[in-house]
């Protein structure tokens, strides 16, 4: 079986890798490792012992890319410190920028989110006087054969890529054109690379793509062997019931009842949906390109609540999109009321060069009425988050222990299925056990829960 950890070789040249935006990334950096292991790489924390430094970037708001740029000076000293340690920026500002990153002088390595196999060339390569780049977006590269390195803590939960790139073209996001087009990856990989992970002690499983339900492997020979979400969902849950299986992110216009069914089928997937709304306003969704009616979400969400009482949702919102009105942000208020969100990630727009917003729509709502809408999401959101958490008092949930808690060294955090974090005394349990709690009290955004049997 190939390690999955990092190799501790003090002889070997040291890589220290610093993961910007999305759970995609994340793994992303994790198959990164993997190839420069297998170059004679090993991972450092300490980017002070670092011979090749490396950020994967993101693209998605400006201020992502604002931090990276600041980030820059800081390998800048590294270098002037140690004259030799190379800089690389991977992922979707690399996508994104292309040769503009190296105008600094700092950067030797560009390389895009489908040319990571090509790093070990790149880095033989570089001189002082000829920075590297690979930026060429691919139809089919979905890393499939390449086994992750895990670099999470705790060994229990991991991500796993079913998919790359994206097909919508929501007018104001960047990821099509930093990620390329939408391919799904052979499900008996992700079947494997999970079987592999379970074995490894691993306890939970999140597969990650743009859009999961528009996930599809066409089998070569036979379009009867065609694979769609909700059939992996049920090929990886089916691995081992001990084994829980997670996904994100679902898209509104693509959530088909077919999916919903089969999380209600298998008690180890878990009962929780990331389900992206960005507005409450249809004149909005419109213009974000995103194919649903606000009354089209809701009935979405109705049937996920019918079919799965208590399931988790959570959703991404963006305030002050081009022309919202002070009616449009008062419709994605009530939606948000209505859905009864339990938890949210919520955003200023952005405007992102080359997207068709940045092309068709100015950025006309002023920054200081984007903010004061944004802080009224936040508030509201805050209240729903409170309240459908002060509902979860008494009931009794399976959670899987992923720490020590924060607040004690007695206590121990996990995450009910919903998504929600309960932390409860650790008597006894370890990382990776699964243990029934029951809810006592709650602050926004915890369930404070004690032991129930086990
Ligand atoms: N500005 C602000 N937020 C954005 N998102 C995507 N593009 C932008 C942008 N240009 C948000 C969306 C998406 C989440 C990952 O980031 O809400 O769902
Ligand atoms: Fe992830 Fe999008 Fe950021 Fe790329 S731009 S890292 S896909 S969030």
């Amino acid at each position: 079986m190939k390690n999955i950890r990092p190799i501790e070789d003090e002889s070997r040249p040291k890589v220290y890798i610093e993961t910007y935006g999305c759970q995609m990334n994340v793994n992303d950096s994790e198959v990164i490792l993997s190839i420069l292991q297998d170059d004679g790489y090993a991972l450092t924390e300490d980017i002070g012992k670092a011979d090749l430094i490396l950020a994967n970037t993101c693209s998605i708001r400006d201020n992502a890319e604002q931090r990276i740029w600041g980030r820059l000076e800081q390998f800048r000293l590294q270098k002037k410190r140690r004259p030799g340690v190379l800089v690389g920026i991977v992922g979707c500002m690399a996508e994104r920028l292309k040769d503009k990153l190296l105008d600094r002088h700092i950067v030797d390595i560009v390389a895009g989110p489908d040319s990571y196999r090509s790093l070990p060339e790149l880095i033989r390569n570089v001189t002082p006087d000829s920075p590297q780049m690979n930026v060429l977006l691919s139809q089919e590269e979905t890393y499939a054969d390449i086994t992750p390195v895990r670099m999470d803590k705790n060994g229990v939960s991991a991500y796993i890529s079913i998919m790359r790139g994206c097909n919508n073209v929501c007018s104001y996001c960047v990821v099509p054109y930093t990620r390329g087009a939408e391919r799904s990856r052979d499900p008996q990989t992700i079947v494997r690379e999970a079987v592999d992970l379970y074995s490894n002690g691993y306890r939970e499983v999140n597969l990650l793509g743009q859009n999961v339900d528009s996930y599809l492997w066409k089998d070569p020979d036979s379009a009867d062997r065609d694979v769609n979400f909700a059939q992996l969902l049920e090929m990886v849950a089916k691995i081992s019931p001990d084994l829980r299986v997670r996904f994100s992110t679902s898209h509104p216009k693509d959530i088909s009842d077919e999916v919903i069914y089969t999380m209600a089928m298998y008690d180890n997937i878990c009962k929780h949906i990331h389900l992206p709304v960005q507005s409450g306003s249809n004149a909005m969704l419109e213009k974000m390109r995103r194919k649903y009616t606000r009354e089209w979400y809701l009935e979405r969400v109705r049937k996920i609540r019918s079919v799965m009482p208590g399931c988790g949702l959570s959703t991404d919102i963006i305030a002050g999109f081009c022309g919202e009105t002070q009616q449009d942000h008062l419709d994605t208020l009530s939606l948000m009321e209505e859905a009864a969100f339990d938890s949210a990630f919520m955003f200023q727009y952005s405007e992102r060069p080359g997207t068709l917003a940045a092309r068709k729509y100015p950025d006309d709502v002023p920054p200081e009425v984007k903010t004061a809408r944004l802080n009224e999401i936040i508030a509201l959101q805050n209240r729903l988050s409170g309240e459908s958490n002060r509902k979860d008092i008494g009931k009794v949930f399976k959670v899987l222990v992923e720490g020590v808690s924060k607040r004690s060294p007695d206590e121990l955090f996990g995450r009910a299925g919903n998504n929600k974090v309960c932390v409860f005394p650790a008597e006894g349990h370890k990382t990776g056990d699964y243990v029934e709690v029951e809810v006592l009290s709650c602050t926004s955004a915890t369930l404070i829960s004690r032991l129930v049997k086990g």
